[in-house]
């Protein structure tokens, strides 16, 4: 009798240290079978019991099923206590790093050059004012580019231009470009008014590069001729455009110039995008930055192209493209742009 008690109780001792020392849920599946399975110790008493009279082997019966119940007890105890340490470190193991930076896939497709993604734009924003977009060529006529734009051939303004010549026909009577003025005069001649047309191109000039040039660069021109159009108009629809293009907080304001083509002329500026108006290094600390020039279209030049200045009026502008890419997404350099290092230009 106390020799199956002191068994009990030495298996119930082995029994709660083998559960506690079970340290996985497996482990203590094996030891449950162990302790209370078939072959196991506590089977082996049970099993002894069967040849007791009723009282004795209800008495064992009573202290086999107690020692059962108490490790069962403690079985679950530490099922439980193991389930939720392996939960935690099936989380710990899937858990996502939130301050890790996983950068987007990136196709490995070209796209183009910014100067041109903003001439798109610029053509798009112009097209919805309905302007219609006309082209004119790189290689152009001292007529075109000069004579029909009221700047004949002693005039000051020529050398303002650093034009580069060709070698082709009389001397200087054939130029690269070094503005999108000319196709003015070709779309005049081409059609009668009412003319709303913009004109983007590249253009040359015999130049330094340096923050804010470069020898060869993008303008847009824009023309509207049409009966009635006054300097209202020409300063409305620059305003709408700067908003469109620059968005509600930048403004536009047409301070006095002085160009032969138009007459009153204008310098186009608007609200410095880096100080927001409050004045900076790169508006010299006006608050604003000059992005091109405009004006009433000259009456010589509506001479020029057989329009009458009486029956008609008309306005003029010319925005450098890659200056108002530079300026809308504040690159320091205008060089940048076009030294292709691909880490800046996949900026944009
Ligand atoms: N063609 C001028 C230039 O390149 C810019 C310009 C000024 C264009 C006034 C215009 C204008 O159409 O009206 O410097």
């Amino acid at each position: 009798m106390t020799g199956v008690a002191d068994e009990l109780a030495d298996l119930r001792a082995k029994g709660l240290d083998r559960i506690a020392a079970a340290a996985t849920i497996d482990e203590l599946r094996a030891a449950e079978a162990e302790l209370w399975g078939r072959k196991s110790q506590l089977a082996t008493v049970q099993r002894s019991i069967g040849g007791l009279d009723p009282d004795a082997r209800k008495a064992r019966g009573q202290q086999i099923n107690e020692a059962r119940q108490r490790l069962l007890a403690v079985a679950d105890a530490r099922r439980a206590e193991l389930e939720e340490i392996e939960r935690q470190a099936r989380l710990q193991a899937e858990r996502m790093d939130l301050t890790e930076v996983v950068p987007p896939p990136r196709p490995q497709r070209g796209h183009y050059n910014l100067v041109n993604q903003a001439r798109d734009e610029l053509e798009d924003v112009f097209v919805a004012m309905g302007f219609v977009v006309e082209e004119g060529p790189i290689v152009e006529t001292d007529w075109n580019n000069f004579e029909a734009l009221n700047i004949p051939k002693a005039h000051p303004a020529r050398s303002g231009f650093d034009t580069l010549y060709l070698n082709l026909g009389e001397p200087e009577s054939v130029l690269i470009r070094p503005h999108t003025s000319p196709v003015q005069i070709r779309v005049m001649q081409r059609q009668k008014p009412p003319i709303y047309a913009v004109m983007p191109g590249r253009v040359y000039r015999k130049d330094t590069p340096d923050a804010r040039h470069n020898p060869d660069f993008t303008q847009i021109e824009g023309l509207v001729v049409d009966r009635g159009i006054t300097f209202g108009d020409l300063a409305g629809t620059v305003e709408a455009f700067t908003i469109a293009y620059f968005g509600p907080d930048i403004h536009s304001r047409l301070r006095p110039a002085s160009f032969p083509f138009t007459e009153p002329s204008a310098e186009y500026e608007i609200t410095c995008p880096i100080c927001r108006g409050s004045g900076c290094r790169t508006c010299s600390g006006t608050g604003w930055i000059e992005l091109g020039g405009c004006g009433m279209v000259h009456p010589n030049v509506f001479r020029a192209v057989g329009i009458d200045p009486e029956e008609f009026t008309g306005f003029a502008f010319g925005f450098g493209v890659d200056r108002l890419a530079q300026v809308r997404n504040t690159i320091s350099d205008m060089r940048m742009i076009f030294d292709n290092d691909i880490r800046f230009l996949r900026q944009f």
